[in-house]
């Protein structure tokens, strides 16, 4: 707590110093473990931005599902309500170049390779360690090609992924692994923002041979993803416990693309960050760009920034240290 109040006493250069909690200095080598894991202080500043994130996203999502219903007086119930997780697919053409594009993608060991303003995790458990990662799954980097690729499928899919979402949505961050055979990953929740949703492709397939992500849904028990080339599912990733189904011993590692869905005022399928690292954004990103003349006085993208800054600061310095025990329970995560 000495360092926020030490922040805090730096006046002009509190905002900069308070945003040091959450950012490393870039490059970051492989293998690296941010020595803000654990950290009291980042631990409570994390917890005071992601109740903060969390109310400005419900608030946009709020907003985005108003506008999205006014503009599509006929659109059903949300697909996502009844089903909690809905499965689909590429179509043919798209799954086949997809799983092309994908297999060429050069791979790298797992680092730290958040995109501005994406989310920080200092809680981070000792089963998410890049060494522990990399033994459990490769990952590799989106090359200019497969993006391309990546987003025609997916400008493809926008009006079913609107449909499941019930508004309008942007592509976020995306990740692209491997899970390797052997051991399945932890029961867990994302404990994200509940607006905030994943889409995971699989352009190999997913199903009990070749891997998949298994969810527990509280009234029909335990599914698992099951499809061909380019299946894709969009489920509850913030309610539903899931884990990562490794493939059976002797079977190739899982291809996974997973993708960051965010509620938007308009569709736009464009990945907007790539890396090996795939979170949410703490902000809407709508405040981007809103520089300029015109502007009313306090709302540029930038002064916006800095007051979320403080906030979180302030907030920080108020709440009560998280009881030991508590913090695998309050994100949901538990090793099976
Ligand atoms: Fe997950």
């Amino acid at each position: 707590m000495d360092k926020l109040k030490d922040i805090l006493n730096a006046a002009g250069d509190a905002a900069r110093l308070a945003g040091q909690l959450e950012r490393e200095p870039a490059p970051l080598p492989d293998g690296y473990v941010s020595r803000l894991v654990g950290d009291p202080a980042a631990v409570q500043w994390y917890r005071a931005r992601r109740a903060l994130s969390f109310y400005a996203w419900d608030l946009y999502a709020a907003a985005a599902i108003k506008h999205y219903r006014a503009q599509n007086p006929k659109a059903g119930t949300p697909h996502l309500n009844a089903l909690r997780c809905v499965v689909n697919g590429l179509i043919p053409a798209d799954a086949e170049r997809l799983e092309a594009a994908y297999l060429a993608c050069k791979e790298v060991p797992w680092r730290d390779e958040r995109p501005e303003g994406y989310s920080f995790d200092p809680f981070e458990s000792p089963i998410s360690t890049p060494a522990y990662r990399d033994k459990m799954m490769t990952h590799r980097e989106a090359s200019p090609a497969f993006e391309a690729v990546l987003n025609e499928a997916l400008a493809t899919q926008a009006p079913k992924i609107e449909a499941v979402l019930g508004h309008y949505w942007a592509a976020g961050a995306v990740r692209l692994f491997s899970h390797k055979p052997g051991k399945d990953g932890g029961l867990h929740t994302d404990a994200w923002p509940l607006s905030l949703k994943k889409i995971m492709i699989y352009p190999s397939g997913a199903g009990p041979e070749q891997g998949s992500t298994t969810l527990v849904l509280q009234d029909k028990g335990a599914m698992s993803i099951t499809g061909g080339k380019g299946v894709w599912a969009i489920f509850e990733n913030s309610v539903l416990p899931h884990f990562a189904a490794a493939p059976r011993a002797g079977q190739a590692p899982r291809p996974t693309i997973e993708i960051t869905l965010l509620p938007a005022f308009r569709t736009d399928p464009t990945v907007k960050a790539h890396g090996i690292h795939v979170g949410y954004p703490w902000l809407p990103p709508d405040i981007e760009g809103l520089e300029g003349a015109g502007v009313p006085n306090g709302f540029t993208s930038a002064e916006i920034k800095e007051r979320s800054l403080l906030r979180t600061l302030l907030l920080a310095l108020d709440m009560p240290r998280e009881p030991a025990g508590l913090v695998a329970a309050n994100l949901g995560y538990r090793d099976t």
